[in-house]
């Protein structure tokens, strides 16, 4: 057997990792630095080779170009991983090819079709390879069925496909993708993106709940109160107004990210560490959210206001947008889960563009004591038991108790055991490096299964048929005041941790 590089590392075989899309945003922005500090940080130079494709008319030498351009924008990554492995020129050199496909027709995709067995034979590669669509939803399905007309999808090797989200609009249409998938591909030859998986510090939440037996013989409707999964951003839409106009908050964040949180807080323990075991504990929380009433959504689009100092454009005059666009760029539910665990228990998540800050959080609020043997004291600084998963920034938890604060007059106060990753473990590294190390190495547990994904489907559909009409909120607030009739009466404010 071949002995790895580095001490704990998972094997990964050589392969061709073809990537659609390879001039877009997320290629240059996130796959083209994490491809290249996993090569660094996993020494995997002899074992990966990408081919990038696109409709664009680049050769070789404008990819390797464009690749290093955007590895060098990430430097302060660089700089953790220490001494450049190889550089990103010399990498670049080495192992970067680019192949058109100009209007995608079937003559094109038979070009690829010889590209790649060309740049496998010249390599000595057996044919293992990954297809990568980071491609508009659109463009998925037809990329799919030219892939396996062209015979692409058969190799001597291994074949594995990464769809990127969002994966549908909906139900049926997601249904359809899976169809498709499943056309030329089979399901664990499949790898669905929800890149918050790919976050440490959501893959903690499993760790957290299962390996430590104090929070889990409370995790349940005796112990907990309400459960809050924040996922605020600070950004508008940028130049993705064609995308977000037509998507809005409820698809681009809460049918994925912020259900994947609730699932990974909710479900039961696996009956292993194995990604069918986890992944099936993940569909039954999703099967088991009663169906939600529309009374209980806020949705929201931003106004004009100021960010971070800076004046801001409402939604509404974004470039792009449509005129008198309903599209929501906020949106918050209120859920319960029917099961023995969650019985009676709420679940709010909310989500948003242009809030106050970029924060990511989960607040888990225990319940008060079951006799209030503090009455006397002055209460005017408790807030009770609360854990807070701090997801970014600030990667890491607090955990709020209450104290006697020594003073004339008894008071009670509340503070925190906190723990911060980066003071114990450094910089995290990004999403995308995990998630393709994931896919190099055939891990599927971070990855969406057909059900899931139709599951999140079922679950919102009916609210994005709702006609609900978004509320405005003004950019830099957090969100509209109409969220705040969601919360029941014993939470009656949205909680977040500021930093101090
Ligand atoms: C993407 C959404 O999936 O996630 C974006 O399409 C959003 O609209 C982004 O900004 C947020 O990701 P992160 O990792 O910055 O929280």
């Amino acid at each position: 057997m071949e002995s790895l590089p580095v001490a704990g590392a998972k094997a990964v075989d050589r392969h061709l990792l073809v990537v659609f899309g390879a001039t877009g945003d997320l290629y240059r922005q996130k796959l083209a630095p994490a491809l290249y500090h996993l090569v660094r940080q996993y020494q995997l130079t002899d074992r990966l080779l990408v081919l990038g494709v696109a409709r664009s008319h680049l050769d070789d030498d404008g990819f390797k170009a464009l690749s290093r351009g955007s590895i060098e924008s990430t430097s302060h990554r660089q700089a953790q991983l220490g001494e450049p492995y190889a550089d990103p020129a010399s990498w670049c050199d080495e192992v970067l090819y680019f192949q058109s496909i100009a209007d995608g027709e079937p003559e094109a995709f038979q070009a690829l079709r010889s590209r790649i067995e060309a740049i496998e034979a010249a390599h000595g590669l057996a044919g293992n390879r990954i297809f990568y669509l980071a491609l508009p939803p659109s463009a998925l399905g037809p990329t799919v069925n030219s892939l396996g007309a062209s015979g692409l999808t058969h190799s001597a090797g291994w074949t594995r496909l990464v769809v990127e989200k969002p994966f549908g609009v909906d139900l049926d249409s997601a249904m359809a993708l899976n169809e498709t998938l499943h056309g030329c591909f089979d399901e664990h030859q499949v790898y669905r993106i929800d890149h918050y998986l790919g976050k440490a510090t959501v893959q903690n939440l499993l760790v957290f709940r299962f390996a430590n037996p104090i929070f889990e013989s409370a995790w349940n409707r005796d112990r907990i109160d309400n459960v809050q999964i924040t996922v605020a951003e600070s950004v508008g839409i940028g130049d993705r107004a064609a995308y977000y106009d037509r998507s809005g908050a409820m698809r681009d964040m809460v049918q994925n990210h912020l259900t994947q949180l609730l699932s990974l807080v909710a479900m039961e323990p696996p009956v292993s560490f194995d990604a069918e075991a986890i992944r099936d504990e993940k569909v039954k929380v999703l099967q088991s959210i009663r169906p939600i009433n529309p009374d209980d959504v806020v949705l929201g689009q931003y106004a004009a206001g100021r960010v971070n100092g800076r004046r801001v454009a409402a939604y509404l005059d974004e470039k792009g947008v449509s005129s008198g666009s309903t599209t929501p760029t906020y949106a918050a539910l209120r859920m319960f889960i029917d099961s023995w665990r969650w019985q009676g228990v709420p679940f709010y998540l909310r989500t948003g563009k242009r809030l106050g800050s970029r924060l990511t959080q989960i607040a888990v609020t225990f319940r008060e004591p079951p006799v209030a043997l503090f009455k006397s004291f002055e209460r005017s600084r408790h807030q009770g038991n609360v854990l807070y998963f701090k997801l970014q920034p600030h990667e890491g938890f607090d955990l709020l108790f209450d104290v006697q604060k020594p003073s004339g007059s008894p008071q009670l106060d509340t503070k925190s055991l906190a723990f911060a990753y980066e003071e114990a473990f450094g910089v995290l590294p990004d999403a995308y490096e995990t998630l393709l190390y994931d896919v190099m190495t055939g891990d599927r547990t971070l990855f969406v299964r057909s059900d899931e994904a139709e599951e999140a489907w079922r679950l919102y559909t009916p609210i994005l048929e709702a006609g609900i009409t978004p509320a405005r909120y003004a950019a830099g607030s957090w969100g509209p005041r109409e969220a705040e009739r969601l919360l029941s009466p014993r939470c009656d404010e949205w909680s977040v941790r500021l930093p101090e």
